[in-house]
């Protein structure tokens, strides 16, 4: 069994609890900050995730949102359980489970699965990135004009609320759209589909970017910080995009007027 496999059968077993929850509406409500929720379900998937993992890799250690674990080691497991709590509280149709594996620091093994489009997106480092059978690529969109972004708010959002709508607006102002879905492993997912030309987000957590990051490097796209610089692994804040658009991103992030 190779590690893809592992990865796949950890989300698949975790998608199963989501896909039941969110037709049954059942589960348990808690907050872990003012807007940032967390429920039963983002807790049952984990142990899932946890349970395949420490069947099949038993010395890889796992860092998950929920429970998190190894935080200073080079090689682990990247467990977002439930990637989209909000859209999945209020039976908004549009989360997932991203699992990556870092060897090295470096994400080499990546899987987001739709649940319930039973969508895997996969991606091992060097063999490209696939929906199912279906190889992925970045789209091959030139000038942001022509170009459909996406973005997110992260929890800390009211502490810079400044920076991050003044970017929307620079977006706003120069593209043709903008997209803010719930789920930052989908939004990677999508650009290494390349129907999402960019998406940029500030200030993540590793387990939101790990996977997707791959996906749309071996999608023939780029991710760095917002500036250019190669990503913070500890405290993500990405922009992803074919490529192409990349140097005009950089710019209007950083002058956005
Ligand atoms: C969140 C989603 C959302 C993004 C937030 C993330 P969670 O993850 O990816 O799209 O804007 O910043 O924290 O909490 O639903 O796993
Ligand atoms: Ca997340
Ligand atoms: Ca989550």
């Amino acid at each position: 069994m190779t590690t893809l496999d592992v990865a796949l059968e950890a989300a698949r077993a975790a998608g199963r609890i989501l896909a039941e929850a969110h037709h049954s509406r059942r589960f348990d409500l808690a907050k872990k900050g003012d807007v940032n929720l967390v429920t039963s379900v983002d807790h049952a998937c984990e142990r899932a995730v946890r349970q395949v993992l420490a069947r099949h890799t038993p010395s890889i250690p796992v860092l998950g949102e929920e429970s998190g674990g190894a935080e200073q080691v080079a090689t682990r497991w990247v467990v977002d359980p439930l990637d989209g709590t909000t859209n999945f509280v209020h039976g908004f149709p549009w989360f997932a489970v991203s699992i990556a594996l870092e060897i090295e620091g470096r994400p080499q093994v990546g899987v987001v699965l739709d649940p319930l489009r039973d969508q895997a997106f996969t991606a091992v480092r060097g063999e490209g990135a696939w929906l199912g059978t279906r190889r992925l690529r970045v789209s091959d969109t030139a000038s942001l004009d022509q170009a459909l972004l996406a973005t997110g708010f992260p929890y800390d959002r009211r502490e810079n609320l400044d920076l991050y709508l003044s970017r929307v607006r620079a977006a706003l102002l120069h593209t043709r759209g903008i997209r803010r879905a719930g789920a930052a492993s989908l939004d990677l997912a999508r650009v290494a589909a390349g129907q999402l030309d960019a998406y940029w987000e500030y200030n993540l957590e590793p387990w939101d970017v790990a996977a997707g990051r791959l996906l749309v490097e071996e999608a023939g796209g780029r991710v760095t910080d917002p500036t250019g610089q190669d990503l913070d692994r500890s405290k993500p804040s990405p922009l992803a995009s074919n490529g192409r658009l990349h140097a005009a991103m950089v710019e209007m992030l950083a002058e956005p007027d």
